[in-house]
């Protein structure tokens, strides 16, 4: 089989780079581990920054997301019992999307399919030859089935347990990593949201966010233990935790109910330099990873996706190899630009093992500048509704 661009990972980064290129009659051809469903089936992140719609609606992918989505122009800050709200439309004229990781990645699917996208499920044995000559092709197998594909291009959108970052050697790559002392358990319930807007809390317990999916779909995090499992947290235990750790002015109005998923994810900063090898490139969690609490993770896989597609498409349409060449500093500089932010906001809103009374003071100084000062309210909304390309 032969392609212009084999696309490793159908998650949001590989079907978005492919729906693109399509756009562009660029083709290409994604190959997926797991199942279609498995890949639907994970609850992910729902805060979109404006550059991320903007690439669904080039990608002609939006529809569902103008319809469902909800505009967001704010968000709640707590801090003990006092809250108070940063608006990001007032300081930077951009608001928020809030519509699931999971409704994206079924958009795309659903665009993929009507335009009669090849895309391989189920393929195992992934291995890339070649990524550093002009002519890469990449093995699999299908069924036991041994599979090549010849192509001009790999693009690595397979994950931080993808097969794409291990094919830089070693002594070309550099990664960078910070593993946070905490978790998130999250969990998913069909009850009303107990805020039209998403409250993130740091407690003396312990950080909580409150977020949804719809009117009657919500989403809460609360920080836990890396010791912790799921099956520790009864639904009963989960809601009282979240409702001492949240402003009794909202805790009064929680919804509660049976959860539909409950999982915990792990906290972790991660980049790896360079995010190109040749005619591979590195796109998303496959490059990249940030702590949750910026929102962070599908908008830096998209700006990534903006500039490969947008140097794929000068190489196919006018030879130009400028923008391939400069892909990965491109990304990387906002990239790190994102891992800041991310970071900055985890140590902003957790409560750390290991944090000292006068760290909790410079804690607690900093919620108070953010929370009085116009420039730091600026500074803040201006990086969670996303920074330019
Ligand atoms: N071969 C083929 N596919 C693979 C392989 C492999 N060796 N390894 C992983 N995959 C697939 C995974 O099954 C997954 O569907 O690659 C896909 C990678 O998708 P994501 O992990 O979602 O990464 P990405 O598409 O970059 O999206 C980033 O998704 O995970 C969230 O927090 C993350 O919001 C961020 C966004
Ligand atoms: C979510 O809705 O899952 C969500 C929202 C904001 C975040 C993280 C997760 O910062």
């Amino acid at each position: 089989m032969k392609t212009q661009v084999a696309i490793i990972g159908g998650g949001p980064s590989g079907l978005l780079l492919s729906q693109l290129l399509h756009k562009r009659g660029i083709d290409s051809v994604v190959l997926e581990r797991k199942t279609k469903d498995h890949v639907l089936g994970r609850i992910r992140a729902g805060v979109l920054e404006q550059g991320f719609v903007q690439l669904m609606e080039e990608a002609g992918c939006a529809d569902r997301m103008h319809a469902e989505g909800f505009t967001h122009d704010g968000a709640l800050i707590s801090y003990g019992d006092e809250i108070f709200r940063v608006d990001f439309t007032r300081h930077t004229g951009t608001p928020v999307m809030v519509y699931g990781q999971t409704e994206v990645t079924r958009d795309l699917y659903d665009a993929r399919e009507r335009a009669g996208g090849r895309i391989a499920f189920n393929v195992e044995d992934v291995v890339i030859h070649g990524a550093d000559s002009d002519h890469p092709h990449v093995t699999y197998t299908v069924g036991g089935e041994a599979q090549r594909l010849d192509c001009d291009f790999v693009a690595g959108c397979d994950g931080f347990h993808g097969v794409s970052r291990q094919t830089i050697p070693l002594s070309v790559r550099k990664e960078y990593e910070k593993v946070y002392p905490f978790g998130w358990l999250g969990i998913l319930s069909e009850t009303p949201p107990v805020n039209h807007e998403l409250i993130y809390a740091n407690s003396s317990r312990g950080f909580a966010l409150c977020s949804m999916r719809n009117d009657n779909l919500s989403r809460y995090y609360i920080q836990c233990s890396l010791s912790d499992s799921p099956e520790d947290w009864t639904d009963e235990a989960f809601w009282e935790e979240l409702g001492r750790r949240i402003p009794q002015e909202y805790a009064g109005k929680l919804v509660t109910g049976p959860s539909i998923e409950k999982s915990i994810a792990p906290l972790r900063s991660f980049v790896t330099e360079p995010m190109r090898w040749g005619r591979l490139f590195l796109c998303g969690d496959a490059a990249h990873i940030v702590p949750p609490t910026g929102a962070k993770g599908l908008n830096t896989a998209a700006s990534d996706i903006h500039y490969l597609y947008s140097g794929l498409r000068a190489f196919y349409e006018t030879g130009s190899e400028t923008g391939i060449d400069a892909y990965s500093a491109r990304a990387l500089r906002r990239i790190w630009k994102a891992e800041r932010f991310s970071w900055w906001f985890s140590s902003l809103m957790h409560r750390y093992p290991d944090q000292s009374e006068f760290d909790l003071k410079m804690q607690i100084a900093d919620l108070e500048f953010l929370r009085s000062n116009e420039a730091a309210q600026k500074s803040m909304a201006e990086n969670y509704v996303g920074l330019p390309y």
